[in-house]
């Protein structure tokens, strides 16, 4: 045994807060800040460091009908393309509030130091996305994401009951009697060992995509709090719906999956194939046929502004755009390195590229030597977000356990079975208002209650594991083996074979987990304990994932299956809930949202016409 638990138990450091909040990226954020306007002491631990959070890649901008660019938009058109877009699989109630609270905190931010786009008004200028029927988007160039990271945590970081702690990692939660006492973790720097007590905690920590090998996602987005939870009995729902964003880097492969923002089509950009065909006018669908235009020649109207025109195919929503490209690639008229082409070049000037699209400009001359100002990216699917996560209630973010909150893609419910671009930025700033409101509130009326020591040895014992002599899984060798399977079993289009070989794989790939060994025996800085924690937590998720695709025997949204290519309208409302079984394995049970209520279809109708 490379460690004692008696004796790390003496060392352990103790430490206090009302609201606790694990992640700093948006969603945590704007969380810390809401709570820590409440009066209430707040932690808020990152794994990473403060500013670098996930939450910088989100590029192309925040939706919000604030009708700035079109007039025609309120929260009525935001609350359809929302619905519709997520195959009106979503919280409706959620996404009531959302639309309607959207504005709000998009000129909140602006007041906070947001240096936005301007219209020639000097109002905050909004473009064109995948899904959005008018210009929604509040955005800063390609690099919208940042500016909300910095313009958060510069707000945050001025409170003074409010504490950030970098670089530290919770490996568990504590809970008793169906209620949160705190949280365990460990500072990446030193190795020490901490024990939280708090009367909430607010789960931030974004999705999950480094289960894929082909992702947009940075190393930090491991599935830890959606794993943390299940492991305490917290409900996870909608984890078949993984969004594939259309278009990621095909190479060079050292940085395949690499975000190509939806800005590009958002200001213009068109899908072509080798063959030189505009394939998406293929692929609309039924649904979408009223919203988007089905030749060339009406969707160059749209482009010249022609307000009465129907929008181009190629903003159509994600999971569509996605599924025209790899059956583009699959029909053998995919570009050199297997996507298709995207084509930024011949529709703006090289001055309007560059003003607009900086991050991309740079991005593919440096990565791939190419200038977007003279030629087309070629571009392809890559894992991008994760629509399900944890099970939250709709008007308070709360989970089936008291006192455990998760706001942001961690969370599910929002974006039904397909996410619109543009409403995660969003997201993280509406639902992580309303977390940090009522973990404050909670914590107003509740006491911290006190964790024993064999529960505090028994979080020591799951974190040092990876220390134990006896080991001797390799954790890079597991994350390797767990890409593959997930690429090939659990990817873009499902079968029932594949699930359940993924499935086998994966109970197996569990049990290994238990004995992953840390390279050496120093805790500072030990990446392989990183990694040997983290793996565990990402098969933890992929085996969830893969079990709620199984149970889901229609294609709807980003879940697609090729042994049930139809969408099932009797599912419509229908959620797979997950949580942990008896056995240790996950256990569905299904639940539905209450009706929608009248004023909401009617806002629908409403919208239709808009
Ligand atoms: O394409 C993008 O800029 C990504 C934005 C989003 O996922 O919301």
């Amino acid at each position: 045994m490379g460690y004692n638990v008696d004796e790390e138990l003496k060392k352990v450091q103790k430490k206090e807060y009302d609201v606790l909040i694990i992640g700093a990226g948006g969603a945590g954020l704007r969380a810390a800040i809401a709570a820590a306007e409440a009066g209430v002491n707040v932690g808020i631990v990152t794994k990473s460091l403060l500013g670098k959070a996930h939450t910088v890649m989100a590029e192309g901008g925040a939706a919000a009908a604030l009708g700035n660019v079109d007039s025609r938009d309120n929260w009525k058109v935001h609350f359809r393309d929302t619905m519709k877009g997520g195959k009106y699989h979503n919280n409706w109630k959620m996404v009531e509030i959302f639309a309607k609270q959207a504005p709000d905190r998009i000129r909140e931010l602006e007041l906070y130091g947001a240096v936005f786009d301007r219209t020639e008004e000097g109002k905050i200028k909004q473009r064109n996305f995948g899904g959005h029927k008018f210009p929604r988007l509040a955005h800063v160039g390609d690099r919208t994401g940042l500016e909300m990271i910095r313009t958060l945590q510069d707000k945050a970081i001025h409170y003074p009951t409010l504490h950030v702690e970098m670089e530290t990692t919770i490996t568990k939660l504590f809970v008793e009697n169906g209620e949160v006492k705190g949280a365990f973790g460990y500072n990446r720097q030193t190795g020490n060992l901490i024990v939280y007590s708090a009367k909430s905690v607010i789960i931030a920590t974004g999705g999950f995509g480094k289960v894929f090998r082909v992702t947009s996602n940075s190393w930090e987005l491991t599935g830890d709090g959606e794993s943390l939870a299940y492991r305490e009995g917290v409900e996870l729902t909608d984890m078949e719906f993984i969004q594939f964003h259309p278009t990621g880097m095909v190479y060079p492969n050292s940085v395949k999956g690499t975000l190509v923002t939806e800005g590009v089509r958002g200001e213009g950009g068109i899908l072509k194939n080798i063959n030189g065909e505009r394939f998406m006018f293929r692929y609309i669908p039924e649904m979408f046929k009223d919203d988007y235009a089905e030749t060339e020649e009406e969707a160059e109207r749209w482009f010249k502004g022609d307000p009465n025109a129907r929008r181009p195919p190629e903003l159509l929503t994600r999971d569509v755009v996605a599924k025209a490209i790899r059956a583009e690639v699959k029909a053998g008229r995919g570009s050199p390195h297997g996507g298709a082409f995207l084509d930024i070049a011949s529709r703006r000037t090289p001055e309007e590229i560059k003003r607009v699209l900086p991050s991309m400009y740079h991005q593919f001359l440096k990565l791939a030597k190419l200038d977007i100002t003279k030629e087309p990216m070629e571009v392809g699917p890559t894992a991008h977000y994760a629509m399900g996560g944890i099970r939250v209630d709709g008007e308070t973010q709360e989970t089936n356990i008291k006192g455990i909150f998760a706001a942001g893609e961690v969370s599910a419910g929002l974006h039904g079975a397909n996410r619109l671009g543009g409403n995660s930025l969003t997201d993280l700033i509406v639902f992580g208002k309303i977390a940090g409101d009522y973990a404050a509130k909670r914590a107003k009326d509740a006491s911290l209650k006190s964790i024993s020591d064999e529960e505090i040895k028994e979080a020591i014992d799951f974190t040092l594991k990876p220390f134990d002599d006896s080991n001797n899984e390799d954790p890079y060798q597991l994350h390797a083996e767990l890409k593959e399977l997930m690429e090939e079993y659990v990817g873009i289009v499902r079968t029932e074979e594949g699930l359940k070989t993924a499935i086998e794989k994966l109970k197996d790939m569990l049990k290994r987990a238990d004995k992953l060994k840390a390279v050496g025996d120093t805790r500072k800085y030990n990446s392989s304990w990183h990694q040997a924690l983290d793996i565990k937590n990402m098969i933890t998720v992929a085996l969830i994932i893969a079990t709620a695709a199984l149970q889901r025997k229609e294609s709807r949204g980003a879940h697609t299956r090729e042994d049930f290519p139809e969408t099932d309208e009797s599912l419509t409302n229908v959620l797979y809930v997950i949580s942990k079984g008896d056995d240790g394995f996950p256990k569905v049970s299904e639940a539905t949202y209450p009706p929608m209520p009248e004023e909401l279809k009617q806002a629908m109708k409403e919208a239709e016409e808009a």
